[in-house]
């Protein structure tokens, strides 16, 4: 798979290990082998979180992924299936999330349990605090 780079190749992924993650609405995808992602203590191992750090994509979590906040909070528009259930300290806190889905989830928490496709919507309330630059708080509309 070439990564854009002169003359340098990745190392192709088989496709039953190919985890590949979607985040929206940007439109970044990122892919990786399943199991390999070194965990950059950001929520928990492969969680959205994690892997949004490692890519560089901004997903706000200001408890430091400990389930503490809802700033993580994403809808999954794919793939949910894939994921680890939520438990309890995960629901209780998502109930105090702003624009809660069906589809919600705190993306600190969610883990990718097995390879697949994963879409995740990051919403729009979030993203404007991300936009402002992590000064203001912030608030659905
Ligand atoms: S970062 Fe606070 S709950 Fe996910």
């Amino acid at each position: 798979m070439p990564d854009g780079s002169a003359g340098r190749t990745l190392p192709a992924i088989a496709r039953e290990k190919l985890v590949r993650v979607t985040f929206l609405p940007e439109g970044r995808t990122v892919e990786f082998e399943f199991g390999t992602l070194p965990w950059g203590r950001h929520g928990r191992p492969m969680s959205f979180l994690d892997v949004a750090e490692h890519c560089g994509i901004e997903l706000e979590h200001a408890c430091g992924g400990s389930c503490a906040c809802t700033t993580c909070h994403v809808w999954v528009k794919e793939g949910g299936e894939g994921l680890s259930a939520a438990e309890d300290d995960e629901l209780d806190r998502l109930e105090l999330a702003a624009d809660q889905q069906l589809n919600s989830r705190l993306g600190c928490q969610a883990v990718i349990a097995r390879p697949g496709n994963y879409v995740v919507e990051i919403p729009r309330w979030n993203r404007n605090y991300v936009s402002e630059g992590r000064r203001a708080a912030a608030r659905p509309e």
